[in-house]
């Protein structure tokens, strides 16, 4: 059984007379990503603010590495390390200093656990610098590393790639990664980008207006949508006698693209079999196979949309 480091159970949040948050129930686990994925305005920062403690709840509870942030506020955020809004750096320090500065204000934290925060989020060449002059890569690096000196269970991090270019939101995923899996943190991040998430995350919750519309594995979800099916592709030397040797599919299931490719639609349910009969048949008769590859999935981004569309993807 995975370790449940959050559980958010009937989270209920109304801002005056307007309610933001109905009834959110989730978990999450040491070792896992999970992401919190949803357009403007459905929720996502509301509820890490609450998880983080820096906003309260009307009803439901939160807890956090079993402590009840309602019960134990101190004990259960003092499990939290997390970003929501820009993290709080000194410019004219370095982030060494930061770092140091930032640890004086909490206890237990010595200058081993600096430097195994700083190796963890890979800024050690830079720690020097002053942080006004790090890129927003180095300051969001900065920001987790200080979120972490505490030894958190559970690290959450509102948006952590917005702004970020290609090479840095890799940079971060990798980081986070590395932080769930191999720390057995249990790492909880939000966005509205859902290819973000596809990459970064072991699990996914889908939040929209309010509602928590479903958690599943990033396998899951998009199994969930992509039918039964799974397309595969060819290349071989002559499509036309390949294509007539391939008398496991169906008619309807198969069609030659160009001269050497061909793509053929296989039941995931016995795929392993069909596919090395096809490749048995192709190469026992003499055809060159110089390919044969399941097409790419759908993408998250595909399954978001399918799951949306019909609750609309209003502003709430
Ligand atoms: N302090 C506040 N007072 C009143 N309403 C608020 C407040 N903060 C947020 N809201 C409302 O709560 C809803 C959810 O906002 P929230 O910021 O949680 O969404 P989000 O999912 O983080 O969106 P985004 O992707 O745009 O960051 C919105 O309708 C927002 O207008
Ligand atoms: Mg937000």
């Amino acid at each position: 059984m995975p370790k449940s480091v959050l559980k958010v159970e009937n989270l209920n949040k109304h801002f005056g007379r307007r309610q933001i948050l109905h009834d959110i129930s989730f978990e999450t686990y040491a070792g896992e990503v999970f992401g919190f994925l949803g357009p403007n305005g459905a929720g996502k920062t509301t509820t890490i603010k609450i998880a983080v403690g820096l906003l309260s709840l009307d009803e439901g509870d939160i807890k956090i590495n079993g402590i009840s942030i309602k019960k134990d506020f101190e004990g259960a955020i003092a499990q939290v390390g997390g970003i929501v809004e820009n993290p709080e750096l000194y410019k004219y320090m370095s982030g060494m200093q930061n770092l140091k500065q930032y640890a004086r204000m909490r206890t237990g934290i010595d200058q081993k656990r600096i430097d195994e925060v700083i190796e963890l989020v890979g800024l050690k060449n830079r720690i020097n610098d002053r942080v006004g002059k790090y890129s927003l890569g180095m300051r969001q690096r900065l920001g987790v590393a200080q979120a972490l000196l505490h030894r958190p269970k559970l690290l959450v991090l509102d948006e952590p790639t917005n702004g970020l270019d290609p090479a840095g939101i890799k940079g971060l995923r990798d980081i986070l990664k590395d932080l769930a899996h191999k720390e057995q943190i249990s790492v909880l991040v939000s966005s509205h980008l859902m290819s973000e998430m596809e990459l970064m995350c072991d699990r996914v919750g889908i939040i929209m207006n309010g509602k928590l519309v479903d958690v599943k594995s990033v396998e899951e979800l998009i199994s969930s949508v992509s039918g039964e099916f799974v397309t595969y592709k060819l290349k071989v030397d002559n499509a036309t006698k390949a294509i007539s040797l391939i008398d496991n599919v169906n008619d309807d299931n198969k069609k030659i693209i160009d001269e050497t490719h061909i793509e053929v639609l296989i039941e995931k349910e016995n795929a392993d079999n069909v596919v090395s009969n096809i490749a048995h048949k192709l190469i026992t008769n003499g055809i060159k196979l110089s390919m044969l590859c399941p097409a790419e999935n759908k993408k998250l981004e595909d399954v978001f949309m399918e799951i949306t569309k019909n609750g609309g993807v209003q502003i709430a």
